[in-house]
């Protein structure tokens, strides 16, 4: 039997608090060190967890010789300088979405991963969610056709950030799962939104994602919205799934529906034909997905393969993630990705 992985956290806010607990419930890590700039956050995850050493400075969890790997889930403007002081003493890095906030930054950190042979993981949580793992399974076996177009919706009345905007707040997300799917880079993102309640901070934002081949994307992100929404449509050649997480335990639809092309061609409407099929609700896992990531996390870096969200997966969506700030910014004018790629 080896020794549990030792752990540090870094920012136990509203998320980081969700981090702790379950990084602490795993058999095979030890929580060994909690750290927050602010003490009254820190003095409540430390109460929970008074197994772990509590400090408001980064230097002496990094110093610490027992933490083999760090979890970061401090505010995104923090992430380039804190993750990059993790790698830059040796430890592994679990990083919260986005990775951060600038492509340069991004790339940096990915460098800095593969040549000091650090895992770097970035928490796309959606691509651990058995809904999302089923998706991708059914893309994958050939089940939907070519993939034609995705949109999703994750809107709410919630928690309005001042620091970042819903597109770099709730479009990771998003975003992860649509490259995921499509495995690929979009061509160029166009993206238009507005900020209603307070300064230049966007409450809500359109953004439409351009592939190569006719494939396309649509979200629609928003903390300033009367329905809970988190929902996912796909459209295939020969098959349609909603994935909406939403529902208690149907949480995947698949629809038998398309379009076919008939045999004896008279005029071109003719030769389409509607099919309304059934609808299957595929069994799938009710495992919680962020059990499941911080599983995986501690895994990878007893076994050092590669992540399912490393840093080359956190990196393409920092680059959609830019490229639509940079529309929103000129009044949601396309701008293209700069080397599109695939990301698998
Ligand atoms: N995966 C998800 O579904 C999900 C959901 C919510 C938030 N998040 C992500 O988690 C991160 C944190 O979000 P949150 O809602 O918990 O924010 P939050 O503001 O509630 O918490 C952030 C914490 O980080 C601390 N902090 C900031 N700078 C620090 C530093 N330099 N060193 C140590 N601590 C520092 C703050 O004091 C605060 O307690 C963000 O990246 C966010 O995008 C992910």
């Amino acid at each position: 039997m080896t020794e549990p992985l030792g752990l540090g956290v870094v920012g136990t806010g509203d998320w980081g608090a969700n981090l702790v607990r379950n990084f602490a419930s795993l058999r095979d890590a030890r929580l060994m060190a909690l750290c927050d700039t602010d003490r009254e956050r820190l003095s409540q995850a430390a109460a929970r967890f008074p197994q772990a050493r509590a400090t408001t400075r980064i230097e002496d969890l990094l110093a610490a010789a027992d933490v083999q790997a760090v979890v970061v889930a401090a505010s995104a403007a923090q992430h380039y300088a804190l993750v990059k002081a993790a790698l830059e003493a040796g430890k592994d890095v679990f990083v919260e979405k986005p990775l951060a906030l600038r492509v340069d930054h991004a790339e940096e950190l990915v460098r800095i991963a593969r040549d000091s042979r650090r895992v770097l993981m970035v928490g796309h949580l959606l691509l651990y969610h058995p809904g999302v793992r089923a998706l991708k399974e059914m893309v994958q076996r050939g089940d939907l056709g070519d993939l034609y177009y995705i949109y999703s919706q994750r809107v709410n009345l919630g928690k309005v950030r001042k620091d970042e905007n819903a597109l770099w707040s709730f479009a990771p997300h998003d975003l992860s799962v649509i490259l995921h799917l499509f495995e690929a880079e979009p061509v160029d993102v166009a993206a238009r939104g507005s900020a209603y309640l307070q300064g230049n901070v966007e409450d809500v934002v359109f953004l439409h994602l351009r592939f190569a081949d006719g494939r396309m994307a649509h979200v629609h992100v928003s903390w300033l919205d009367p329905h809970k929404l988190r929902k996912f449509t796909v459209v295939g050649s020969r098959k349609m799934v909603v994935f909406d997480d939403m529902e208690a335990s149907e949480k995947i639809k698949v629809y038998d529906k398309g379009v076919d092309r008939g045999g004896q061609i008279v005029s071109y409407g003719d030769a389409l034909t509607v099919r309304s099929g059934d609808i299957l609700i595929p069994r799938i896992s009710l495992q919680e997905p962020l059990r499941l990531e911080c599983q995986h996390f501690v895994d990878r870096v007893r076994d050092r393969a590669a992540p399912l969200t490393g840093g080359a997966n956190g990196l393409a969506v920092v680059k959609v993630l830019a490229a639509a700030q940079a529309s929103l910014e000129s009044g949601g004018v396309p701008v293209p990705l700069v080397q599109p790629a695939r990301v698998g």
